[in-house]
């Protein structure tokens, strides 16, 4: 199944009063959490609730997902079992937190080999994997190589935070300490995952920005991800998704351009010239590659072109 992901919209499986006013607005998808927005003595019963979801409500054409414990966790197991086993038939899209191995990361694929096979699903889950700790990032390549299932790599700025020992007052957000440092704090791992999850056909999203009320900070962060290149962002809130959709959508300045080269480089290969100049802007092959990627990116997000 492909799935536009511009925003992708984080729900707490404990909270079933949640679940339809997140289908209900326009993330592009939205899954639900059995991680860290579940309290430990919540696990059990937030899976009952996500099981039932997954299985009962109208998702609007979107992949019905669902993100797992960690796969250090004593969760993961209930969960891809009774997930399977339960809803398996409805289920498309399980995510993956704190992915820092590619081996421990296959052994996760290989069961849902067995338990789909087990169910006789006829098709494959996909799966899209957080990788937020320094292991994660250290091992970026190898994970995003070791499965077909794989979709998407997720940057998770708060737990890599934490993880490196990098200050930082809220998940996301700019403070002080990107004021002290100069550039920005996060372009080494995010540029990592953008460069593990291309080398082999991936999309990159980037994680949440907590300040839900801070939506000039949002777009601040969103355009610092699109810029790297990045697909889309992390929202827990519904009023990010605006924002964010709208950042990771190409302006139609952007699609009239890339139009434009593609245009002039036709008419120069006409005249047997592989460059020529828009104005006072050199086009050749590789500005047709980055107008094509341009044009992509507004096919995923609906635009005719
Ligand atoms: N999905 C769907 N609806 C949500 C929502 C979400 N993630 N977050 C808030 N809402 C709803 C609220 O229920 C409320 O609805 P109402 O107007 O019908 O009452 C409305 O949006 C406004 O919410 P607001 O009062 O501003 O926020 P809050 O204080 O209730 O909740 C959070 C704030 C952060 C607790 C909540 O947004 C949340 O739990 N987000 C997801 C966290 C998460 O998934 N984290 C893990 C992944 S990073
Ligand atoms: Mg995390």
């Amino acid at each position: 199944m492909t799935y536009p992901e511009r925003s992708v919209l984080s729900v707490p499986g404990s909270r079933p009063e949640l679940f339809e006013k997140a289908l209900g607005t326009e993330a592009d998808l939205v899954f639900l959490d059995l991680e860290d927005s579940v309290i430990e003595g919540m696990k059990a019963e937030a899976r009952r609730l996500v099981v039932q979801a997954v299985r009962e409500l109208d998702w609007r054409g979107r992949p019905r997902s669902v993100r797992i414990n960690a796969l250090d966790s004593v969760h993961w197991f209930s969960d891809v079992l009774e997930l399977i086993e339960q809803a398996g038939a409805f289920l498309d899209l399980i995510i993956v937190p704190k992915v820092e191995h590619a081996a421990a990361f296959r052994s996760l694929c290989i069961l849902l080999d067995q338990l789909e096979a087990t169910a006789g699903l006829g098709r494959r889950i996909q799966v899209e994997v957080q990788l937020e700790t320094a292991p994660g990032i250290l091992h970026a390549a190898t994970i995003a190589a070791a499965s077909e299932r794989l979709r998407s790599l997720v940057f998770g700025p708060g737990d890599y935070a934490a993880s490196v020992g990098m200050p930082m007052t809220a998940i996301g957000v700019t403070d002080q300490w990107d004021a002290a440092y100069g550039g920005s704090r996060l372009d080494y791992p995010m540029h990592q995952l953008l460069v593990a999850a291309r080398a082999y056909g991936l999309r990159a999203i980037d994680g949440p920005y907590a300040d839900f009320r801070d939506l000039d900070g949002l777009r601040r962060a969103a355009l610092r991800a699109r810029a790297l290149g990045y697909d889309g962002k992390w929202c827990i809130h519904p009023s990010q998704i605006a924002v964010v959709n709208e950042v990771f959508t190409p302006t139609r300045e952007e699609i009239a351009w890339a139009q434009e080269v593609l245009r002039s480089f036709r008419e120069a290969e006409q005249r047997g010239q592989g460059a020529t100049a828009i104005g006072s802007t050199m086009v050749d092959a590789a500005s047709v590659r980055m107008a094509e990627s341009t044009l992509a990116r507004a096919r995923a997000a609906g635009f005719d072109v």
